[in-house]
């Protein structure tokens, strides 16, 4: 039975509330499998610029490195949106906390649970019973590149952003999705835009390479637009999806709506020594402190870090089937909400989750 160090940075908006339930779930595993979890708070976000002048305070830096994996909140809201870019809470720390910890790869899972088809804006026929995994680069691309700004001579300005990648960046992020495929169902669908980008060539012609290691893995190539058809048209076809980071962000973002709620959507961040889990979503600034938000993202990016980070699946599982099991006894938070259902808040939620681990 394990000792594990886990970072918990709660942040900013429904974070606090939301990160809360997660612990609810890890302390129940903890009990349930003889496990120990030392949980130590730190400050990130808004919450970190008030409080220690910065976004990503280096005490905060420090205690992820020094913790088996990190589990975050959400950062956030319109009090700090006016603060120099550097300052702000996305740019400020999550971009620099993903690069510091090494995270390339950004794992998004869409599941439809059998109690929430409806709750899909797609006919039930078409998501029932989907689950596709979207991997995204996370560190290179178009985000991290060179970004300019100059004058036009006769007047306007040029504006230019780079997207930049290299073998070695495409070779490890195409390896681990062939990985994670292999754990599946064996599919992957590598997405570029090799009609038109050199950088997307490159990807395709690296990923092929890479595919003859994985000889039980079925690769396909799919262009970025087609892919966006394809999500809507039949999205059970995919198993693994793995894309460049501005790509993964849009279609990650789409995928997630197949499941009905953003709420519901746990991500998982990886590469480096620690991984960093949190849910798919913001910190929804209009729910903060009213304990309406939905924790079961949150709930299962926990379940997401026992699995990546400590090893432990049977424990990983539990939580997923404590979910689908309340899903399935007819609780639902607001954003979930059906006639003939009944509804809780964020804590409730929360409590009924670690009661059925
Ligand atoms: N990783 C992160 O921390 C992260 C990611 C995205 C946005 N943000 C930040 O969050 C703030 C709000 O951004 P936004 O409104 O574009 O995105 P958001 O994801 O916070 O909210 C989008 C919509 O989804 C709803 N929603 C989100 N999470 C929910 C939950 N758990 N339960 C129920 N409903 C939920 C919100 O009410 C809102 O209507 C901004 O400051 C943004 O920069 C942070």
């Amino acid at each position: 039975m394990g000792i594990y160090k886990i970072a918990v940075l709660p942040g900013d908006g429904i974070g606090p509330e939301i990160t809360e339930q997660a612990l609810k779930a890890l302390k129940a595993v903890a009990v349930k499998y003889q496990h120990e979890f030392k949980f130590t708070e730190g400050l990130i976000g808004g919450a970190g610029y008030d409080g220690a002048g910065h976004p990503l305070p280096q005490e905060t830096l420090d205690l992820c490195h020094n913790s088996d994996a990190v589990l975050l909140g959400a950062v956030g809201g319109p009090k700090w949106d006016d603060l120099p870019v550097h300052l702000r809470p996305e740019a400020g720390a999550l971009l620099p906390l993903r690069k510091a910890l090494g995270l390339y790869a950004n794992l998004r899972p869409t599941k439809v649970f059998p109690a929430l088809v409806n709750a899909s804006t797609l006919k039930p026929e078409v998501v029932s019973g989907l689950d596709v995994l979207v991997v995204r680069e996370l560190t290179g691309g178009l985000y991290f590149g060179q970004k300019k700004r100059e004058d036009i001579p006769g007047g306007g300005i040029r504006v230019i952003d780079t997207l930049e990648y290299t073998t070695p960046e495409i070779e490890r992020i195409a390896r681990l999705a062939f990985q994670m495929a292999q754990k599946r169902s064996g599919r992957l669908v590598s997405v570029d835009k090799a009609n038109v980008l050199e950088s997307s060539r490159l990807w395709r012609e690296i990923v092929t390479e890479i595919g003859k290691e994985y000889p039980d893995v079925e690769l396909d190539h799919m262009y970025v637009d087609n892919c966006a058809m394809q999500l809507v048209k039949n999205p059970r076809q995919f198993d693994v999806i793995v894309t460049e980071n501005m790509f993964g962000d849009i279609l990650s973002d789409q995928a997630s709506m197949l499941s009905g709620s953003l709420g519901m959507l746990p991500s998982a961040s990886i590469g480096g020594k620690i991984g960093l889990y949190e849910p798919s979503h913001g910190s929804a600034p209009k729910y903060a402190g009213l304990k309406r938000a939905n924790p079961i993202a949150t709930i299962l990016s926990g379940s997401m870090l026992l699995k990546f980070s400590l090893g432990l699946d049977k424990e990983s599982d539990a939580i997923e089937q404590a979910v689908t099991k309340v899903l399935d006894m007819g609780y639902r938070t607001a954003d979930l909400m059906e006639e003939g259902m009944k509804l809780v808040n964020t804590d409730e939620m929360g409590d009924l989750i670690a009661e059925n681990i």
